[in-house]
């Protein structure tokens, strides 16, 4: 049975002022055991949040696949984990279409996270003209395959896989129930046997009146929140709704 999971991306949102929701989110949380709940919050508040707020996941939302070196600006996996994080999204579209990550470089991020026992969200997901097109379940089992280490599916309860459809974040457009149904069920499908394991999250414009819909549905086993993670109330809902 695979529990349900939900994670908050924070972006690039929050500072020290933020951890006062952080802490009322962790509150929501703990009302809801039967519900793993992770933050995403930027750098700067990772070891901060880890700290005041024990009983929460925090993670980060990219990582470096070098253990160390000149990488200006970089972090690496093991970094993350030293400074509390327990998990890290990678290959979030942002990533891949702001700085031009590859699944292949993603990949390599993957592996890194895995080796520092990091647990990782791994984002998948299509931009508009090629659902348009009729192509995005074909695009997206693509780039599951590029950027999921063939090893990994031994070890399926590291990795949680969230489909966001490039065209649904950050625009409160979503896809159609059945839609969300069939790219889950083929994501499911492509995974094998470590699919039965391996959670798989929905991302973009998920929201308190829509969540219990979405989650409600099979093969959604969570949700990756942007926007409605940042307060409290909205996410505690989506956390509710996923009981
Ligand atoms: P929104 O929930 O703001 O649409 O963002 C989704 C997302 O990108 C989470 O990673």
């Amino acid at each position: 049975m695979r529990r349900s999971y939900v994670v908050g991306n924070w972006k690039m949102n929050g500072d020290g002022s933020s951890l006062s929701e952080a802490r009322s989110i962790a509150e929501a949380a703990s009302r809801h055991p039967e519900v793993d709940v992770a933050i995403c919050p930027p750098f700067t508040l990772i070891e901060r949040m880890a700290r005041a707020l024990p009983t929460l996941a925090v993670g980060g939302q990219d990582c470096h696949p070098a253990p160390s070196g000149a990488h200006t600006g970089s972090v690496a996996a093991a970094m993350l984990a030293e400074a509390g994080a327990k998990l890290v999204i990678l290959g979030h579209s942002e990533r891949r279409e702001g700085f031009g990550e590859s699944d292949e470089l993603v990949r390599r991020k993957v592996e890194a996270a895995l080796a520092a026992n990091l647990g990782v969200i791994l984002c998948v997901g299509e931009p508009l003209s090629v659902r348009e097109e009729g192509r995005a379940e074909a695009y997206v089992l693509a780039q599951l395959a590029g950027s999921l280490p063939y090893a990994l599916l031994a070890e399926p309860s590291r990795v949680a896989i969230a489909y966001e459809p490039i065209w649904a974040i950050g625009t409160g457009l979503t896809p159609s129930l059945e839609d969300i149904a069939a790219m889950h069920a083929a994501v499911r499908g492509a995974l094998g046997d470590a699919g039965e394991e391996m959670a798989i999250l929905y991302g973009g414009s998920v929201n308190a009146e829509n969540a219990a819909q979405i989650l409600s549905l099979d093969d959604v086993d969570g949700a990756l929140v942007g926007g409605a993670s940042l307060k409290a109330a909205s996410f505690a809902a989506i956390i509710a709704a996923a009981n």
